[in-house]
């Protein structure tokens, strides 16, 4: 129960945001938290959200125009524990006045990095390699085993060129592609530097031997990684996805991996989170995926932490958040 009348209510989503992050929060709001480390039921939202001022909540966390009004006329700020704001309607938080706060460029390096990592597992299959050591695979050293293409003399093609996909191509030059391209909104000057070119969106599907998605997911995005588009990728094209799952009809990257109309995926976001067990795309060999760890690294999400509460913190104060959804 709030009895300290003079400090805002705060509802945290789960008890497992890094510390460093909580404590600056308790300093100056009341705190109430979830404390379940699974994804609070929709229904328990609806109920924690009432007469709160803001909520601290990440991209598991529906944060729909049902909440909003739950929550009431006092919820001012929204802190999201990320950088995707697609769990969060909003126009709906523009429309009622509550200001939202997220976490981009603090992890855009950490998530990079992943995609690096991916890019690297999938393209040199190395997680079907090891898996060969531990069940009796290996056997006598042999020419044409678990050979993949290398990124030498690729042609990468970036989809999204924000501060990830800068930072995804920057860490491609040192393996030597013979051309970064890229599609965008908007042709990016920085492109230049980086040594990264513009291409339409057709144009880099059709002519990239791999291409990574690090967009946002919005409506024009939404299930872009289509039959249609896989169809017209080269049968040699590796796919790499660090942004969402929602980019992707996975229904037609299992077709197209497992018909051989591409090569090879690298998933870290997939539809849905988590995976089943028995879904089918993990029957496939040429696929690697990771459990949604762009961001996984300590330092990192102790930043993601600081900076969302401090953006619900100066967002309550009426002041200028780190980060804002503008
Ligand atoms: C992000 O920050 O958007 C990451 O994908 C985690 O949700």
């Amino acid at each position: 129960m709030n009895l300290d009348n003079s400090k805002p209510n705060v509802f945290v989503t789960r008890p497992d945001f890094p510390e460093v992050g909580i404590n600056i929060l308790k300093e100056k709001c009341l705190i109430t938290t979830w404390n379940n480390s699974s994804v609070i039921p929709k229904e328990e939202l609806l109920k924690h959200v009432v007469g709160k001022q803001a909520i601290f909540c990440y991209s598991a966390n529906k944060i729909d125009a049902e909440v909003l009004e739950a929550a009431g006329p006092y919820l001012k700020v929204i802190g999201t524990f990320s950088v995707g704001c697609d769990h969060i309607n909003l126009k709906e938080c523009q429309k009622r006045g509550i200001r939202v706060g997220y976490t981009p460029d603090v992890l855009t390096d950490a998530t990079a990095e992943l995609t690096m990592a991916l890019l690297l597992a999938t393209t040199r299959r190395l997680i079907e390699a090891n898996k060969q050591v531990y069940t009796g695979g290996w056997s006598s050293w042999s020419p044409k085993w678990m050979c993949g293409p290398g990124l030498k003399d690729s042609v990468i093609g970036i989809f999204g060129f924000g501060r990830i996909g800068q930072e995804v191509a920057k860490r491609c030059v040192p393996f030597k592609p013979k051309q970064i391209l890229y599609t965008s909104r908007t042709e990016k000057e920085v492109a230049e530097e980086i040594g990264a070119k513009y291409v339409e969106f057709k144009v880099l599907v059709t002519s990239s031997d791999i291409v990574i998605a690090c967009c946002p997911l919005n409506d024009e995005t939404r299930n872009i990684f289509n039959k249609n588009v896989f169809t017209n990728m080269k049968k040699s094209v590796v796919f790499i996805n660090s942004s969402r799952g929602g980019v992707v009809d996975q229904e037609d990257l299992y077709n197209a991996l497992k018909n051989g109309n591409i090569y090879a995926a690298g998933l870290d976001v997939t539809t849905p989170e988590p995976l089943q067990l028995d879904d089918p795309i993990l029957t496939l060999p040429n696929i690697v995926i990771s459990p949604h760890i762009g961001s996984a690294n300590i330092a990192t999400r102790n930043d993601m932490s600081i900076v969302t509460a401090k953006n619900i913190v100066l967002g309550l104060q009426g002041q200028e958040m780190i980060s804002e959804v503008k």
